[in-house]
């Protein structure tokens, strides 16, 4: 079993929560979960615990939130961290990530972070996937990731579904939407303003 972890605390309309299904389709047949962080921090850490050991792969779902990890992904990690007889040694630990940032090489430190977390945890970092431009590539989701302007998303989803079934790490994979950043900048700000509107500010 994969599990996944949604590290989103939207309730609905998550970013992560598309990518990770997506993902979820890409591995097919094997069988996966995808857990809320919600859920796990408010009553289901003892349960997490015990899948997150039976699990063959674990995934974390995390956006890029002020730069780093969200608060309540550190803190699961300390919660793990602080864990007694826990047996996680040698599990494979891979990340999908999405930011706002159009770069998805804006995502490195997040990575690392979840590296140094490994290293720690005496397991093993598998690889990242970073979305670029996330909250648009998962609005517009009738464009293809398979082929034109975000088939970058597509490539790196196959490339780390294929590790995960193989139980192989990869390199990070920085996957980013070739529309244009001025389209993407303009849209934002559209965005913004409406939200703005709505908020009465
Ligand atoms: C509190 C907060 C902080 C954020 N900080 C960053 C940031 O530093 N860099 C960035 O590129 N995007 C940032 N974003 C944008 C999110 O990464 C982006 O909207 C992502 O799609 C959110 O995923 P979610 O819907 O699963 O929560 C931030 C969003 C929020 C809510």
């Amino acid at each position: 079993m994969v599990l996944m972890l949604n590290c989103s605390y939207k309730a609905k309309d998550s970013n992560t929560q598309y990518f990770l299904e997506l993902l979820k389709k890409e591995l097919g047949s094997e069988e996966t979960q995808i857990l809320p962080i919600r859920q796990v921090l408010h009553d289901g850490f003892s349960e997490f615990v015990e899948k997150l050991q039976q699990a063959e792969g674990f995934v974390i779902g995390a956006p890029l939130y002020v730069d780093g990890l969200p608060a309540q992904a550190v803190k699961l990690l300390e919660m793990l961290l602080e864990g007694e007889n826990l047996s996680l040694s040698g599990k494979r630990v891979y990340v999908v990530s999405n930011l706002g940032f159009y770069e998805g090489e804006q995502i490195c430190n997040l990575f690392d972070i979840v590296r140094n977390w490994c290293d720690r945890m005496q397991m093993v970092y598998g690889g990242g996937l970073a979305v670029g431009a996330g909250p648009m590539i998962s609005t517009l989701k009738s464009i293809s990731l398979k082929k034109g302007l975000n088939k970058d998303v597509g490539k790196g989803l196959e490339r780390i579904s294929d590790c995960i079934r193989k139980g192989k790490s990869m390199e990070n994979y920085y996957a980013n939407t070739r529309i244009p950043r001025i389209v993407y900048q303009q849209a934002a700000h559209m965005m913004f303003r409406q939200t703005l509107k709505e908020n009465g500010i």
